[in-house]
This record gives structure tokens, sequence and C-alpha cells, in this order.
């Protein structure tokens, strides 16, 4: 299967339904994400994104249904899975070098790996900097170091670029493209940016109360630019799908 041949992991999700209480928050989500594909989720609000994301990396139990990766069911933490957030979420105590370096530290030669990804992601020579004193967008850059140190086969985006100023988003999504194509990890990114998913994604699934009420492919080449023919017309169908506007019907019809 071609699949196989791809380094990130393939992710199945049948029929799932998550409740919190009487909160019916999941509601029959099935979605098939193809080793090395990048999907973004785009949903209002509390419609359930982290959620899902949560489940995919084996941080929550489902009331039914499963996820599934590489044909088996994902039970207890995905090892295959990082994770990165909107906030960085670095040990403030540590240097940066170490923050890289915390899921490798068993291994000898990890301060030379650590060192690796740091120029990877554009932050040659900080490793002895503290957290305190790096920007927001250095902060994201040191987390997605972080997330790739563990050589995923699943990255798990949770608006990791939600809190950077509208360049420094820019920027970083380019380098999270750039890393995507070196290291071909699987991409689950969910964002409240329309423009960003249509960035990055392979395809784009719109969640509406839990439901997918949309699945949209975006075969634009790489790397992308919102001036290119054919992004504005994805992002308003989607931002149209997100906002309930109905694409507009003839006046007239043809009767023959
Ligand atoms: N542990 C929990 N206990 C109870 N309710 C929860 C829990 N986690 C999430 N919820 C509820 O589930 C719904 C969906 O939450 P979720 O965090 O998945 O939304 P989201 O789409 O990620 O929203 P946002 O875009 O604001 O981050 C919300 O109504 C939330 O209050
Ligand atoms: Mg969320």
């Amino acid at each position: 299967m071609a699949t196989e041949l791809q380094h990130g992991a393939a992710i199945e999700i049948d029929q799932l339904y998550k409740q919190f209480g009487k909160k019916n928050v999941l509601q029959g989500i099935d979605a098939t994400i193809h080793g090395g594909e990048f999907v973004a989720v785009v949903g209002k609000s509390g419609c359930g994104k982290s959620t899902l994301l949560r489940h995919v990396a084996g941080l929550e139990t489902a009331t039914s249904g499963e996820v599934r990766q590489n044909g088996e069911r994902i039970d207890g933490i995905n090892q295959q899975a990082c994770l990165m957030f909107q906030d960085s979420r670095l040990l403030p105590w540590q240097n940066v070098l170490t923050n890289v370096g915390v899921g490798l530290r068993l291994e000898g030669e990890w301060q030379r790996q650590a060192a690796a990804l740091l120029k990877d992601v554009g932050l040659d020579g900080r490793g002895n900097d503290w957290p305190a004193v790096l920007s927001g967008g250095q902060k994201q850059r040191v987390a997605l170091a972080r997330a790739l140190a563990g050589g995923p086969k699943l990255l798990l985006l949770d608006e990791p670029l939600g809190a950077l100023d509208a360049l420094t988003r820019m920027e970083m999504q380019q380098l999270v493209e750039r890393l995507w194509l070196i290291h071909r990890f699987t991409a689950l990114l969910v964002t409240h940016d329309v423009s960003e998913a249509v960035m990055l994604a392979d395809r784009i699934i719109v969640i509406e109360e839990g439901r997918i009420v949309m699945t949209k492919d975006v075969s634009l080449p790489r790397p992308r630019v919102p001036t290119a023919p054919g992004f504005a017309d994805i992002q308003e169908t989607i931002l149209n799908e997100l906002l309930g506007i109905q694409a507009e019907k003839p006046l007239l019809q043809q009767t023959n």
C-alpha cells in the first residue's frame, strides 16, 4: 500500500462519539488521514476540535467508536504522536537546548541532536539561552524543535501559531511546511485561521457541533501564497461553510 512507504502514521477515525456529562461533544466523526498527509481541522470555538485532537493523542477515552493508527486501536497515550500547543510550554528552569532534548536525554549524543534541531528551526547557537529571554515566535520554534526531537510519525498541532503576530505567523507556517516536507510525518493542525489551513493543508475538515460538515481537498502547488490563483476561492468556500452562508442560487433558471 502506498501509505506504508510514507514515514507518517495513517489514522482512521471511526464513528467517534464523546460525551462530557450530558454534552455531546463529538457526534460520529469518521475520517481517514493518510500517512504523510497534512490535514487541517477548522470550526467555531467549542465545536470539538481540541477534543478530537486529544483522542488522536490518546489523551481521552471515547464514549464510543475508536481511533486507529496504522490499523491498531489507539488505547492510552499515543507514543508515535507529538503535540504542540498555542503556548510553548517550555520548562523555564531549563535552558533551550535541554528543553529541546528533554525527551532525548536517555540517548547519548542528545546535545548534538538537539543542537541540530535548533539549527533546523533557525535558532542556531541559542541553546544556552533561558526560555524567558526568547520572543513568542522563538519559543514556538523551540517547541517545534522539541516536538520533532523524537522523530514523530504524527504531529498534532493545536492552534500552535494562534498567539503570534501576522508576520511571525507566516514565517512559522513556512517553517512548519518546510520541516513537514523534509520529515514527512503526518500532520493534524487545528486552527481558527482559514488562510493558515489553506496555506498548509492537503485537506481541510470543517467541524460543526461535533460533526464533520465539509471536507475540502487543497491541491494548490506548494509553497503557497494567498495571492495564488484558487487560494481565495477555497478560503471563501470554507468561510461560507463556517458562517453558514449558502452559495447564491441563480435568480433565473434556464428551462432548456
Ligand atoms: N474535560 C472536559 N470536561 C467537560 N467538558 C469539556 C471537557 N473538554 C472539553 N469540554 C467541552 O467540550 C466542548 C468542545 O471543547 P473543545 O476544547 O474540543 O473545543 P474547540 O473546538 O477546541 O474550541 P476552541 O476553538 O475554543 O479551542 C466545549 O463545550 C467544552 O466545554
Ligand atoms: Mg481548542
